[in-house]
């Protein structure tokens, strides 16, 4: 009996408990779903039970190669990029078969794929069938970054890989001609805003481009039969005519420091120095000419915003969900 009452005031406390804050929230206002966003499954810990060395062995072989050859520094920065602008950061510009992402007319100039498959092969031998081909090449962009002068940060890991790669849609990816509006859209709807926009486009500081990308701007600009007047002249005549023979020439981005990882990039902008039109424009255009002039006058606010901004980067449209995507076994392909 005494059993009994007490057990039905149990009960009791626990109907009450539980409908009291339904009550409560009737009359306030709806109970808000509990949404975990995709992003926020990324931790700085998900490989430390099951690979505690992966990111070690990333470092350490991304700087084996960089040392060897130091412009692969800037090709896996700019990787990274092609990466996340598609589908969002999930490996899926690693995946080589016929229709690919990798074979698309924007990613001709993509270079790195074999540090990445380097790394991915180690890492199958220490901690098979773990570490994702998206992490890997979202830590080798970081590491590489600090080899070449630029910022540490901080990676936060657990992104799964991709199995839909589309060579239309890499096309997509800005390609030096566009306007600054096509520009803010397609960062914007990635998450990214004006200023990510330039900072990450400071990545322009190191690194190449082909002739093949501006070559329009040096003769007949726009059917002108004129250059584009937005190019320095010295610059044009004394240089660019003279380097640029073939398409796949190859230009430094940055024509005053082009392996320092700098400011001088948007100081450039202000003598028309830009060799990538899209670059030029930013610095013109009232909306995001501002943050030129400020990451231009102030190298430890591009360093501090170059961090933030790459953190942002690598977390786009990321598949972290347990139904979503996979742990490649070889970055090329899917798995079997
Ligand atoms: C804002 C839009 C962007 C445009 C229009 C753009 C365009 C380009 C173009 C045309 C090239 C030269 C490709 C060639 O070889 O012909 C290039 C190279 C490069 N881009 Fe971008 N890019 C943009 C944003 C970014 C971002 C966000 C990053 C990284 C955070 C990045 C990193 C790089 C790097 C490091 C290179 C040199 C690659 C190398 O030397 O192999 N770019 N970019
Ligand atoms: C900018 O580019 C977009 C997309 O290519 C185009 O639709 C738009 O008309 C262009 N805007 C200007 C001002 O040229
Ligand atoms: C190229 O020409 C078109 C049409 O005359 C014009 O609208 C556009 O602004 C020009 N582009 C540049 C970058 O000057």
């Amino acid at each position: 009996m005494k059993l009994c009452i007490s057990a039905l005031s149990v009960v009791l406390v626990l109907l009450f408990v539980s409908a009291a804050p339904q009550l409560a929230a009737k009359n306030v206002k709806k109970p808000q779903a509990k949404v975990v966003r995709a992003v926020d499954l990324l931790s700085f810990d998900h490989y430390l039970k099951t690979c505690p060395q992966a990111e070690g062995i990333i470092q350490q072989i991304t700087g084996d190669w960089i040392q060897k050859d130091f412009t692969l520094a800037a090709s896996i920065i700019r990787l990274h990029f092609h990466d996340c602008a598609v589908r969002g950061c999930d490996a899926s510009i690693l995946l080589n078969h016929q229709g690919s992402e990798r074979r698309a007319f924007a990613s001709r100039t993509l270079r790195g794929f074999q540090v990445i498959d380097d790394i991915k092969a180690e890492l199958e031998r220490q901690c098979p069938k773990t570490v994702s081909c998206a992490d890997i090449l979202t830590s080798a962009a970081r590491d590489a970054t600090i080899i070449a002068g630029g910022p540490f940060w901080q990676v936060p890991f657990g992104r799964k890989d991709g199995r839909i790669s589309i060579s239309r849609e890499a096309d997509s990816v800005p390609q030096g001609h566009e306007n600054v509006t096509a520009l803010i859209e397609f960062f914007q709807a990635r998450g990214l805003n004006m200023l990510d926009l330039v900072t990450l486009s400071g990545a322009h500081t190191i690194g190449r481009s082909s002739c093949s990308s501006f070559k329009y701007r040096l003769s007949n600009f726009n059917g002108t039969r004129k250059p584009d007047p937005s190019l320095n002249s010295m610059y044009l005549n004394n240089f660019l005519k003279k380097k640029c023979q073939n398409d796949l020439d190859l230009i430094y981005l940055d024509a005053i420091t082009p392996k320092t990882f700098d400011t001088q990039f948007y100081s450039n902008l202000h003598k028309k120095l830009g060799l990538l039109s899209t670059d030029q424009l930013l610095k013109s255009d009232v909306r995001t000419g501002p943050f030129v002039a400020a990451l231009a006058s102030q190298p430890s606010l591009f360093e501090s915003q170059f961090a933030v901004s790459m953190v942002k980067l690598g977390n786009v449209q990321v598949l972290t969900r347990p139904n979503e995507g996979e742990i490649r076994v070889n970055c090329n392909f899917v798995n079997a």
